[in-house]
């Protein structure tokens, strides 16, 4: 399947984008494996006539948005997200009416529709830098994570009025769970997701994206690590730091399930939906393809390129 897949990918000239969330063998056949603005970054810059994105939903629909003249495909077209579910753009449209004067700020993990409402987009990996460049005094909206947004104001001293939207994966991690690990290996780094709530981020050496944290792992003269985030990023973490030891949230009580179907680990039901199967049949028959309204997405392509801008 695999050998079949590179073939195809060759013939059609298409380049395979993966998020660290999804499953090993699909970041191991990916041509880039990286996190939300990586991967956008590539996708505005590629030359491939197809891109297949193996992530979720609204990384694709990114990925159109920046380089529409592309044909996009996503393996599954089920591969949502319930950071972006949690934010519907009419009812956004409506709460912004509340804040006229206001910059929207808008993390990238939304639906087009909602950077359409944004007046600048931004990831785990530039969301502080890009808020800090902004006034002290700007009055801004930031949509949809409030976990994020928190960190933000925070770690900044700002007072961004706040959607109130999570990642159900994220935002389900307990501080108790955190301090349990912790407790069993006190020399260990406690690394987060900044989509984690604030009570479990106190308790992290280091919040960062996945591509931030990857590089702090990478760099740090520490020898074991408890990673706080979806745990498919534990495949490049050990490919990169072989001598390294990493404790999951789960490891004193190992879930025999992963079925997909369980809220309580930190694993991405969507992000896993990408499978060797599905890319090969998606590369075979070039569907489904992701395509939107123009107008939407001039709207939405505002926003982003401010982002981009910003890199
Ligand atoms: P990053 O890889 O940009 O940190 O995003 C994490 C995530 O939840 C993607 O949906
Ligand atoms: Fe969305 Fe959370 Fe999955 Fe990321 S981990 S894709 S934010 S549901």
């Amino acid at each position: 399947m695999k050998n079949k897949i590179l073939q195809l990918k060759k013939k059609k000239n298409a380049v395979i984008l993966a998020h660290y969330y999804t499953r090993p063998e699909v970041q191991e056949i990916a041509d880039f494996v990286g996190d939300s603005l990586a991967l956008s970054q590539k996708a505005a810059a590629t030359d491939a006539d197809i891109i297949l994105f193996a992530g979720v939903h609204f990384m694709a629909e990114t990925a159109k948005i920046i380089n529409p003249a592309k044909k996009v495909i996503i393996p599954n077209l089920a591969a949502g997200c319930s950071l972006a579910d949690s934010c519907p753009a009419d009812a956004f449209a409506k709460f912004l009416e509340k804040y006229p004067q206001y910059t929207v700020l808008s993390y990238i993990n939304c639906s087009a529709q909602v950077k359409a409402l944004s007046d600048i987009i931004v990831t785990s990996g530039n969301a502080l830098r890009i808020v800090n460049s902004l006034p002290k005094d700007e009055k801004i909206v930031f949509a949809p994570d409030r976990n994020l947004g928190n960190y933000i104001n925070q770690k900044l001293g700002r007072n961004m009025v706040l959607w109130d939207g999570a990642c159900h994966v994220h935002d389900q991690i307990q501080e108790e769970e955190v301090l349990e690990v912790r407790d069993l290996h006190p020399e260990a780094q406690v690394i987060a997701h900044p989509e984690c709530p604030s009570k479990v981020l106190k308790n992290a050496d280091y919040i960062g994206s996945t591509a931030a944290m990857l590089k702090y792992v990478k760099e740090s003269s520490a020898t074991s690590f408890i990673v706080v985030t979806e745990q498919g990023i534990l495949h490049e973490l050990q490919k990169q730091n072989p001598e390294k030891v990493f404790y999951t949230l789960d490891t004193p009580r190992p879930c025999e399930g992963k079925t997909g179907d369980c809220l309580y680990c930190a694993y991405c039901v969507h992000m896993k939906l990408n499978t060797l199967e599905n890319i090969l049949q998606a590369l075979e028959t070039e569907q489904p393809e992701i395509t939107m309204d123009e107008e939407l997405m001039a709207r939405a392509r505002k926003s982003i390129e401010r982002m981009l801008s910003f890199n």
